[in-house]
């Protein structure tokens, strides 16, 4: 069956700046938290490899660039480093031998056709920022970065017109002070909460700012909204677990960022468990006058549950998951290599939950994609990795999104992840997933892979074929 967007949707693909740059051209003491979380916990990273080489894009982005317009990508989403562009973080002087680079990389991208749209922040809070301050949970670093993000606004905005605010807010605080999975590990909910809130904040004040400088274009943020499944819906218990975790997983940033406050369930169950922040008047009415032109949506897997069924204990620290069990559902196809479900199908209802419950809001999808372990495995006779399995699971995913489109969801986009083999956070280069292959045994040679082509095809033409998808 042949799928066909319409005219305006674009194909592209993302990457994050710290997962590919390699930490070159840094000053002494420039770290970001990403950095830190290797520094002290490099142990349990994947081979003890951390962000320090990463790809080597920062050296070798105009041999990469390049391959990027070859692999179809038409917009690309990269990112600005707080602690590279910025010089001292108090006053928001910009470091010019830096910001020359990043002058530089955008150009590069124009001059080879691609529209370059510029994300400010996936985790690179300045490490020193987290130590003096512990990070967001200071007002005083929400500040500075507003000032960090005026400084970006006024020196790209003449060629960049399409903005975020933050990649993925949620991951720092609920993976390393909530969940207690990265460093440092800890299971601590009001300060957790309190990062969020803050982080949520920070998006509405920047957004302000922009619209304050009268910058041309628009300006959004990039979640990761999980997608709740209830194991049941016709179950009152599965029904209200969803709600739950769809409140917390889904409402706590996608609320603010497009209604401009918090879902009731949110703000009720966080006050009961002894977690709520300061929420002033006056923050309500920053987050409901400052709300995002256009939202970008990172879709990896959905989140399933199911009534709470194993005991709480009480006496520990608040987990949200005191209102739900996640639910392992038989049969579900999953991602070895990630241990994740793919369901491709979400992209058809995230956006019609977009259409119908969010204002039809411009947005995009910000990062789809399919980790794999041991690509070379793949290779043909010329070296050449053949992921037809990627190819595959890309055109899945389009194929639910254009249903959504057709359906009048105003999806503009969809973007992979990833552009080139990166350095994920703990997994490094375990599971690989660029259209560009980056061989480490040969001194990080690039290669274009078979999806490469392919996506360059679905680009040119804004259509491919596949089969009829259904949700079976
Ligand atoms: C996204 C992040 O959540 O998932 C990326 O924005 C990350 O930074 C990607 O790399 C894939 O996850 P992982 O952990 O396999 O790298």
């Amino acid at each position: 069956m042949l799928y066909r967007f319409p005219q305006g949707f674009k194909i592209g693909a993302t990457g994050a700046g710290w997962q590919m740059e390699g930490e070159f051209g840094k000053k002494e003491g420039h770290e970001h938290f990403p950095h830190l979380m290797h520094e002290m916990d490099g142990a349990n990273w994947f081979q003890g490899v951390g962000p320090e080489v990463a790809s080597d894009h920062y050296r070798r982005f105009r041999e990469d660039i390049p391959l990027f317009r070859q692999a179809g990508i038409l917009q690309y989403r990269f990112n600005l480093d707080w602690t590279r562009f910025i010089d001292d973080f108090e006053k928001a002087t910009v470091n010019e031998e830096e910001a020359r680079h990043y002058d530089e990389y955008i150009d590069c991208l124009i001059e080879n056709g691609i529209e370059p749209v510029l994300c400010l922040e996936h985790w690179e809070l300045p490490a020193e920022l987290f130590k003096k301050y512990d990070g967001y949970a200071s007002r005083h670093v929400v500040d500075l970065y507003v000032e960090y993000a005026k400084q970006a606004f006024r020196r790209y905005g003449n060629k960049v017109k399409t903005w975020f605010c933050f990649n993925e807010p949620i991951v720092i605080p609920q993976l390393c002070l909530l969940d207690g999975s990265w460093w440092p590990k800890l299971h601590e909910p009001k300060r957790a909460f309190l990062w969020m809130h803050h982080k949520v904040m920070a998006t509405a004040l920047a957004i302000r700012a922009f619209r304050e400088l009268h910058m041309d274009g628009r300006i959004g943020t990039i979640l990761n909204p999980s997608y709740v499944v209830p194991r049941d819906p016709d179950d009152p218990g599965d029904a209200r677990a969803a709600q739950v975790a769809d409140a917390f997983y889904w409402g706590s940033f996608v609320d603010p960022a497009v209604k401009g406050e918090y879902p009731a369930v949110y703000l009720d169950i966080l006050e009961k468990e002894g977690c709520l922040f300061d929420l002033t008047e006056e923050d309500r009415a920053i987050l409901k006058e400052n709300t995002v032109d256009v939202l970008g949506i990172n879709y990896y897997q959905p989140m399933r549950v199911k009534v709470k069924e194993t005991p709480v204990d009480r006496s520990g620290p608040f987990h949200p998951s005191w209102y739900f069990d996640n639910y392992d559902m038989p049969g579900k196809r999953m991602n070895p290599f990630r241990g994740w479900e793919i369901y491709p199908r979400s992209l058809y209802d995230i956006g019609m939950r977009i259409k119908n419950e969010y204002g039809n809001i411009d947005w995009i999808v910000s990062e789809s994609g399919m980790g794999v372990q041991n690509e070379q495995k793949y290779k043909d006779e010329n070296g050449r990795i053949q992921d037809d399995y990627r190819i595959e699971f890309i055109a899945e995913h389009l194929a639910w999104l254009s249903k959504a489109v057709e359906d009048g969801s105003n999806c503009h986009g969809y973007w992979l992840f990833a552009s080139i083999d990166n350095c994920s956070p703990y997994n490094a280069f375990k599971n690989r997933y660029g259209l560009v292959e980056v061989d480490r045994e040969q001194g990080l040679k690039r290669r274009l892979k078979k999806s490469a082509d392919w996506y360059r095809s679905v680009a040119e033409t804004n259509s491919f074929t596949f089969k009829e998808v259904d949700d079976k």
